[in-house]
C-alpha cells in the first residue's frame, strides 16, 4: 500500500485532497493539531470510502521538537512516504507594525521552519528509493507583495521559492523524486479565513476565489501528470496570464482593493 503523509489533513484542502489519494488506494497519515478534529475527519472518510486506511497523529508542529516526533512516527509504523504533503498553515491580517509579533513568529514557525524540517527529514528516503513527491502548498500571495497580509505572504514566498529550487536540484541529479509547487487562489470555504479573521477581506468574495475541492482537483491532477508547478482555479490561472499586461500601478491598486476589509 502507497502512503501519502499529509499534515493538516483533517481539514480544508488537506482533507479534499485526502478524498483523491484514499479513493487511489493510499494509506493516509494525517498531522493535525487537535485530536478530536483528526477523529471526526477520520470518520467522514471511513464512511466515504471504503477498505481506506487512516492513521492519525496530533501534534502541534510548531513545537521544537514536532517534525522529528513525526518521522520517528511514520519509522515506528514501519512506513515509507511515497507523497508528502506540506499543507498545514495559517494566516495573519494587518499592518506587519500592528499584529502580535507572537503569532506572526507562530505562523513563520509552522508555514516556513515546520514545511523546511520536514522536507529535509524525508526526502533522503524517497532520494534513496529514486521515487516519491513532495508536495507543498504555497500561495498566490507569495507571487508579489501585499499589504496587510504581508507576512504571511512572505512565508508562501519562501515555500515556492524553496520548493521551485528542490525540483530544480532535482532535475540536476537526474532524480525521479518531484517536488510540487502548489499556488492556490483565496479559497471561500475553509476555515482558514475566519482563524485569520479574513473573512471580511474582499479577496475572499472576489473574482478569482476558489474552492478546496477545485484545488484538490487541480492539485490531483497536476500530481498525477508529473507536473512541478500548479495555479489552482481557472479564474486565477486566466488572471495570472494577463496580470502582466498591466501598468504595475494598477496591479498595486488592484492589491490594495482586494486586502481591504468589506462590510
Ligand atoms: N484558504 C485560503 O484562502 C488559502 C489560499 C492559498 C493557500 N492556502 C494554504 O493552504 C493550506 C491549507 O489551508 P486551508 O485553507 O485548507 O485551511 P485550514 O482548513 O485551516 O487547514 C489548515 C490545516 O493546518 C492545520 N494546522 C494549523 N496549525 C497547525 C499546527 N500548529 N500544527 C499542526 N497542524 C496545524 C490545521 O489544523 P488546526 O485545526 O490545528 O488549526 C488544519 O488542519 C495552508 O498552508 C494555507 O496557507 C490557503
Amino acid at each position: 500500500m502507497k502512503n501519502v503523509l499529509i499534515s493538516g489533513g483533517s481539514s480544508g484542502i488537506g482533507l479534499e485532497l485526502s478524498r483523491h489519494f484514499a479513493k487511489n488506494g493510499y494509506r493516509l497519515l494525517w498531522v493535525a493539531k487537535p485530536a478530536a478534529e483528526l477523529d471526526a475527519a477520520k470518520k467522514i472518510i471511513e464512511a466515504e470510502i471504503s477498505g481506506v486506511v487512516i492513521e492519525t497523529l496530533a501534534k502541534d508542529l510548531t513545537q521544537p521538537e514536532a517534525c522529528q516526533e513525526v518521522f520517528d512516527w511514520v519509522k515506528k509504523n514501519d512506513h515509507s512516504l511515497d507523497v508528502l504533503v506540506n499543507n498545514a498553515g495559517f494566516g495573519t491580517y494587518g499592518f506587519c507594525n500592528e499584529v502580535p509579533v507572537k503569532q506572526e513568529l507562530n505562523m513563520i514557525e509552522l508555514n516556513v521552519v515546520s514545511l523546511y524540517k520536514m522536507t529535509r527529514l524525508f526526502l533522503p528516503e524517497m532520494l534513496e528509493k529514486d521515487a516519491g513527491t513532495v508536495i507543498n502548498i504555497s500561495s498566490t500571495s507569495s507571487l508579489q507583495p501585499i499589504p496587510r497580509m504581508n507576512t504571511y505572504a512572505s512565508t508562501k514566498a519562501f515555500v515556492r521559492h524553496f520548493t521551485l529550487g528542490i525540483q530544480e536540484e532535482l532535475r540536476i541529479k537526474n532524480s525521479k523524486v518531484k517536488a510540487l509547487t502548489v499556488i492556490p487562489a483565496a479559497i471561500n470555504d475553509t476555515p482558514f479565513q475566519q482563524k485569520a479573521k479574513m473573512h471580511k477581506v474582499r479577496t475572499f468574495k472576489g473574482l478569482a476565489t476558489t474552492t478546496a475541492k477545485e484545488v484538490a482537483d487541480d492539485i490531483w491532477k497536476g500530481f498525477s501528470n508529473g507536473k512541478t508547478l500548479i495555479i489552482t482555479g481557472w479564474k486565477m490561472r486566466a488572471l495570472q496570464r494577463i496580470r502582466f499586461l498591466m501598468p504595475k500601478w494598477l496591479q498595486d491598486y488592484i492589491i490594495r482593493k482586494e486586502t481591504e476589509i468589506t462590510s
